[in-house]
């Protein structure tokens, strides 16, 4: 794979090539030494341009355990304050001849335009409403380690779908690999037209019960320049998920950061349903699949990748 920049873009079976080699990176991951080493000498460079926690410290772990150098630069600090457009610094970052840009931005489409602009293998860690494909891949391997495989379950995306790259993406990739995907809140968040992209839309959760998970979402006040709800006190009524609502069979998720008391009550948060720090702990070993697919230009079932097994004297 030369660049992931859209689940769009990928195949079932390239889905589950990528999960198959995550796999392999969490058995490295439980032993003693935790890094192999045949990216030595190899830089990938972080450029996020929008706050990120979950997403950038994974990326420069899997970069880490990968054995490659990590150069990470955001755009807090950085010559983009002074005016340095984005074409200009992906040739100055170029300069130093990176093999892979993992990019973050608020413009849908920057990881396509930085792909034709530069030599390396691009990532995207999100762009605006549009993609976040390795969030979508670290949800789908944490969802088949629990149930063993998604055919016919049932999703439930609950919130605001409208700004959520994370929503079109784990749609993608959870209809892929032969789940159903339901769309639910408020009509000015999950408009009828989102049905476009193979989804079921509900303006209740009247029926959540039925699924078999339930993803909540941000509410994604950053994105909206108008406003989108009467008032909060009316969502959390109507569309938070909390113990009421949430079944001892169903499994939660979130991609996180989590607005506490908004779209989750506290106690789901905790509660033994909750995958919300089995998402995070997999963005590692997802994100060195991915990163392997990249720096190596093609799939992670070569031989050489297989071949990856730790070397304490290297690492
Ligand atoms: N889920 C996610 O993208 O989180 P961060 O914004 O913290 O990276």
């Amino acid at each position: 794979m030369r660049h992931l920049l859209s689940i769009a873009d990928l195949e079932r079976e390239d889905i589950e090539r990528i999960l198959s080699s995550a796999a392999f990176f969490a058995d490295v991951a439980d032993r003693p030494i935790k890094k192999v080493p045949s990216f030595r000498g190899r830089l990938v460079i972080n450029l996020f341009y929008e706050a990120s926690t979950r997403t950038r410290s994974s990326f420069e772990l899997a970069a880490k355990r990968l054995s490659t150098d990590v150069l990470n630069v955001v755009s807090s600090g950085s010559s983009v304050e002074k005016g340095e457009s984005l074409h200009d610094t992906v040739s100055t970052l170029s300069a130093y001849g990176p093999d892979a840009i993992v990019i973050r931005s608020p413009h849908a489409g920057a990881p396509a335009l930085v792909a034709g602009w530069s030599g390396a293998g691009v990532v995207n860690a999100g762009d605006g409403k549009h993609q976040h494909p390795t969030q979508a891949l670290l949800d789908v391997y944490v969802l088949r380690e629990r149930l063993g495989d998604l055919d016919g379950r049932s999703i439930w995306i609950v919130g605001d779908v409208l700004h959520s790259r994370v929503a079109r993406s784990c749609a993608q990739a959870f209809r892929k690999l032969g789940a159903e995907v339901t769309f639910a809140g408020p009509p000015t968040l999950v408009p009828n037209e989102l049905a476009a992209l193979g989804c079921e839309v509900r303006h209740t959760l009247d029926d959540i019960g039925d699924a078999d998970v339930i993803y909540a979402l941000r509410l994604q006040h950053e994105r909206m320049s108008e406003a989108f709800l009467p008032s909060l006190a009316e969502y959390t009524a109507n569309y938070q998920i909390n113990s009421r609502r949430l079944k001892v069979r169903q499994l939660l998720m979130h991609p996180g950061p989590v607005n506490r008391g908004v779209e989750l009550s506290g106690e789901v948060i905790d509660a033994p349903q909750s995958l919300i720090i089995q998402q995070v702990r997999a963005g590692i070993v997802v994100r060195m699949a991915v990163l392997v697919e990249v720096l190596t230009g093609s799939h992670a079932a070569d031989p050489a990748v297989q071949r990856m097994t730790p070397e304490p004297q290297l690492a």
